[in-house]
């Protein structure tokens, strides 16, 4: 009952050339794959390149991150009515980057989510541990807490938008990839929580896993009962092996 997603975020990398190149790969390699929603990210700068490309495709568009407020002296953000004028249904927020290189703490991530919904841009929102934390146990304590304070800042009704990802800070372009067994497990733990939200808000919402996804480990990772689909970076930049994951996402 859950439509598999895999989202492509291409983080800080590309060009124009490589936008149109890409994006057109992706549109002609996955007309076929109706079962699953596959999803690209790339820089602000090369939206609107990447949304005439994938405009009259399944391809859907959004961006790594959105601003709190619809507009006002905010130097260097985009807000939400931007990305939807130009085409963005989805905008990640709370990504481990943006935590911890920019120092996005769990209250501003909330709030961009909210700002996202408010507009009909659907959030992605990303938890995961460092590896300090995970060597200290802290797992749970931690991605519950980056789940709870957007889970407390959202109406209950506007939930079903929501789109969650799990990514383990040391899997994250390391080429370490969390055991399928891993993931599922916190996996499982993020879906108990939402579960006692209401029943409905737990079978329906779709959990991401993110971290070293490649062709070799898609198909193990996506088989596990509560991952819902991918959030892929690295994998994402090389067209074939963004559309060997998707297929097997589908
Ligand atoms: O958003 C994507 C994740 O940070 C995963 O990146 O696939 O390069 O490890 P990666």
């Amino acid at each position: 009952m859950r439509q598999p997603l895999v989202a492509g975020n291409w983080k800080m990398h590309g060009s124009r050339a490589m936008a149109r190149a890409l994006s057109q790969a992706v549109v002609r390699g996955t007309a076929e794959l109706d079962a699953i929603e596959v999803v690209l990210l790339p820089p602000y700068v090369l939206i609107p390149r990447v949304s005439e490309e994938v405009a009259d495709s399944a391809v859907v568009l959004g961006a790594q991150n959105v601003a709190t407020a619809r507009e006002g002296a905010f130097t260097g953000e985009i807000s939400a009515p931007m990305l939807r004028e130009f085409g963005c249904r989805y905008a990640l927020v709370g990504h481990s980057e943006r935590r911890q290189l920019f120092g996005e703490t769990d209250a501003l991530v909330a709030k961009r989510a909210l700002a996202a919904l408010q507009e009909d841009l659907r959030p992605i929102v990303c938890v995961g541990e460092t590896l300090a934390e995970r060597e200290a146990s802290e797992t749970e304590d931690v991605v519950l807490r980056q789940l709870d304070a957007v889970l407390s800042a959202v109406p209950e009704a506007q939930l079903g938008q929501v789109v969650f990802a799990y990514e383990p800070v040391w899997a994250i372009g390391t080429g370490r990839t969390a055991t399928p067994e891993q993931a599922q497990a916190v996996h499982a733990l993020l879906r108990e929580r939402l579960h006692r939200l209401g029943a409905e808000i737990g079978r329906r919402a779709r959990i991401l896993y993110g971290g070293s996804v490649k062709p070799g480990n898609a198909g193990e990772l996506l088989a596990m009962p509560d991952i819902d689909g991918g959030l892929i970076g690295g994998a994402s930049l090389v067209a074939d092996d963004f559309l060997a994951i998707c297929e097997q996402a589908a």
